[in-house]
């Protein structure tokens, strides 16, 4: 008798292949980049330093860092005739589907080496360095805001920040859009990660890659999350709310965004570090009306459900008090995570099998095929 293998629902829990990007320890709450703790990196690092850890899988000298600053400084450019589609997309747009769209499209305008055919480390810096200025190109035309300035003088974190509030950042925001970027860069086969591997397991290119993941980062059970915590936020209004609109939730079933995790069984060690941020800038703004907020609200959370923040619960809270609008904040998370994915493509590519996991059909078998004049309903 063939032993029949069970079935795993969300592909729970199966080991799909091996990587040496990225290492989550759910038991222990730690997450390790190419062999350092996400804690050291937050505290020490900058995302191009992480996002070359990504791609190379080792820090990078002096010289190698400013190189690689200086490259994507010089990628952020978009050609003319990607600009006019921006241009011409409704302003009402979601703006996970003008960047979904605008990396998709592209692939058509880039020159050989840095294009899809690429598929290399040029093609990986090209859209970390190009996606910040495709969300400001679009959301600078609906927000009335004066047109983008080249800015090679300032870091990604700082130029993300510039491009999407047109102003400079104090060092404290900058810092602060840095290490968001650091906590979002890549975390193993996530939903968005997965789908870029399946893309570039059938030897589709990485642009191709690159689409499938930020179309499937844009759900609300994965890069949605944040933005959906801050409307939860709006709609408790005080703490002294929290327990109501909380309890009712829960009564009804529903997600508390922010909350839970496919992999960690204790905190998400990077909410751990938002949490402290949410803390650093509220107190900066003079505004800790969402951190106290989030505070109550994890606290009923837990209580009820034993369930822990993710990496979604304060992002929100920083981005908007550094002044970004809530439907950018999933861009954002893509702007960073698009290391990682493409950091994974270029392991896919190394080590190439066609991802082609089975189903175990449970539909019917030998049916007798009954001519159309004959079917009555
Ligand atoms: C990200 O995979 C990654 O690494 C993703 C990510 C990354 O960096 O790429 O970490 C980023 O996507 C973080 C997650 C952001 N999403 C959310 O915050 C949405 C809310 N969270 C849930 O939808 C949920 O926790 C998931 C999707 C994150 C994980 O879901 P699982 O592993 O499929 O867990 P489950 O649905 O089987 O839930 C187990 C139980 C259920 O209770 P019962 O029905 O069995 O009684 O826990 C409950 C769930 O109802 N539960 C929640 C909950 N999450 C789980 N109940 C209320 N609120 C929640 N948020």
């Amino acid at each position: 008798m063939v032993a029949v293998p069970a079935v795993s629902r969300g592909l729970e829990d199966v080991v799909a292949l091996e990587s040496r990007i990225c290492f989550i320890d759910g038991v222990r709450g730690r997450l390790i980049y190419q062999g350092y703790d996400i804690r050291d990196l937050a505290a020490h690092s900058s995302f191009e330093e992480v996002a070359y850890l990504l791609w190379y899988g080792r820090l990078p000298t002096a010289p190698q860092l400013a190189e690689l600053r200086g490259r994507l400084g010089a990628l952020r450019a978009l050609p003319p005739e990607l600009v006019r589609q921006i241009d011409s997309m409704p302003v009402g747009s979601t703006p996970m589907d003008v960047l979904r769209t605008s990396v998709s499209a592209l692939a058509m305008f880039e020159p050989s080496e840095t294009g899809p055919g690429a598929s290399s480390i040029g093609g990986a810096q090209r859209l970390t360095a190009v996606i910040p200025t495709i969300l400001a190109t679009f959301h600078r035309r609906r927000a009335g805001l004066p047109p983008l300035r080249e800015r090679p003088d300032l870091s990604p974190a700082a130029y993300l920040l510039y491009a999407l509030v047109d102003r400079e950042p104090t060092e404290l925001e900058a810092r602060a859009m840095d290490v968001a970027l650091i906590l979002h860069a890549d975390h193993e086969l996530n939903a968005s990660t997965f789908a870029a591997r399946v893309t570039a397991s059938t030897l589709s290119d990485l642009y191709s890659a690159v689409t499938s993941a930020i179309g499937t980062l844009k759900g609300p059970l994965h890069g949605g999350a944040n933005e959906r915590v801050m409307e939860l936020l709006a709609a408790i209004g005080t703490p002294e709310l929290a327990e109501t609109v909380v309890k009712e939730r829960l009564a009804k079933h529903e997600r508390i965004m922010g909350f839970g995790h496919r992999v960690y069984k204790v905190e998400d060690p990077r909410a751990t570090i938002l949490r402290e941020w949410s803390k650093k800038i509220g107190e900066a703004k003079g505004n800790l009306r969402y951190y106290e907020l989030l505070r109550k609200v994890e606290e009923i959370v837990h209580r009820e459900k034993g369930l822990y923040p993710n990496v979604d619960l304060y992002s929100g809270s920083v981005y908007s008090l550094l002044g970004i609008s809530h439907d950018l904040f999933t861009p954002i998370f893509a702007a960073s995570r698009v290391s990682g994915w493409t950091a994974h493509v270029l392991e896919e590519y190394q080590d190439l099998r066609l991802i082609r996991p089975t189903a175990r059909y449970i539909g019917a078998t030998d049916l007798a095929y009954l001519p159309l004049a004959q079917r009555t309903g």
